[in-house]
């Protein structure tokens, strides 16, 4: 069967878009309109956002797609979803399905390479207006740190995020981010290589969140975001199979945001590095959850594939609360933990 799609400009296309435009429109002029009394710039240890709102790594793609649904420049900015040395197809399929309160997905590391970026993701993005965030992940320590040394230097680049979640095949396959010497590591290989701004992006999937975030730290990050997916799976009791073809995929969406906001709760406290909060944020409150737990921004993931205007609601549901409370955001980041 082959899948019919509304050609843009069509009046099949025009059903889907008019009401999203009516909405960005709206959206648009509430965060305006709020933004003249509450300030919604955010700087996290020297990187400098517009808005405190970011969409997360591998659920806005490299924004092309979302670019003609609602203004970029409205957005705190964009984490690319990961880039790797060499291109890279990703996990076998199926590779997502839906969860009680969010999703699960075995997305893997596709996607189309260092160079490729380089050549034509990079000069649309720079184009947008909105910082860039690159996301990276490598197999080996050397990897990572040949990516931030290519990535060096470029204009329209604001900062890497270093995806640890992948597997170390220098050490049998384990997970880097769950071991606080091969996260130093990997900082240390990466900062050598680089002065932009540098955020380590933990994962859930550990004992002891704290000790990661500082092993982070001692390697050179100059921002933590967390977390990333929660390793889960899913059994289809009709074939009595894995639903995923790589068996164990990644929680994310709804499910996760309570392990989220503890984790940047105990990260807040150990650390001293501005934090990223994400997982499973929805709307402007549940960002303040994260934002009153210590993060100086949040991120938008899952919550996208549902609505592709939830970071512009979530930036406004932002500036209304803030307007409501009078608390200015630089007050406001890890609140909940005073008094
Ligand atoms: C389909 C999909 C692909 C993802 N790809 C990446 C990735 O390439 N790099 C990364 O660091 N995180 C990746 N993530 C993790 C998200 O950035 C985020 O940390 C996680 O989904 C939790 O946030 P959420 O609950 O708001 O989705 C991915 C998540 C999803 C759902």
């Amino acid at each position: 069967m082959t899948r019919k799609t509304a050609a843009p400009g069509s009046a099949a296309a025009d059903q889907w878009t008019a009401p999203l435009a009516a909405r960005v429109n709206r959206l648009a002029a509430e965060i305006g309109m709020l933004s003249k009394t509450v300030d919604l710039h955010t700087n996290l240890g020297g990187l400098k956002l517009p808005s405190p709102v970011l969409v997360a790594s591998g659920t806005f793609g490299f924004g092309r797609e979302y670019g003609a649904l609602l203004p970029l420049s409205l957005l705190g900015g964009i984490c690319t979803k990961c880039v790797t040395l060499e291109p890279r197809a990703g996990n076998r399929p199926p590779r997502v399905t839906e969860t009680p309160a969010g999703m699960l997905n075995s997305i893997g590391l596709e996607n189309p390479g260092l160079d490729a970026f380089l050549r034509e993701e990079l000069p649309w993005l720079r184009a947008q207006g909105m910082p860039v965030v690159v996301n990276i992940a490598g197999h080996t320590i050397a990897e990572y740190g040949r990516l931030a040394s290519r990535l060096d230097g470029h204009d329209g680049i604001s900062a890497l995020e270093v995806n640890v979640s992948c597997p170390n095949v220098e050490r049998g396959g384990m997970t880097f981010g769950v071991s606080p010497r091969a996260t130093e590591a990997v900082m240390k290989a990466v900062r050598k290589e680089t002065s932009l701004p540098l955020i380590c992006k933990l994962t859930p999937n550990v004992t002891e969140i704290t000790d990661l975030a500082q092993a982070a730290e001692q390697g050179g990050a100059d921002v933590l975001s967390l977390i990333n997916t929660l390793l889960g799976m899913a059994i289809d009791v009709e074939t009595r199979r894995p639903v995923i073809g790589n068996t164990f995929a990644g929680l994310s969406g709804p499910a996760i945001r309570p392990v989220a906001v503890r984790m940047v709760w105990q990260v807040r406290k150990a650390v001293k590095l501005s934090l990223i909060g994400l997982g499973g944020i929805t709307s402007g409150r549940d960002a303040m959850e994260f934002i009153l737990a210590g993060a100086s921004a949040v991120a938008v993931g899952s919550a996208i594939f549902r609505d592709p205007l939830t970071p512009l609601e979530v930036t406004a549901g932002i500036a209304r609360y803030l307007s409501r409370t009078g608390l200015k955001l630089k007050e406001a980041v890890g609140a909940a933990h005073s008094g």
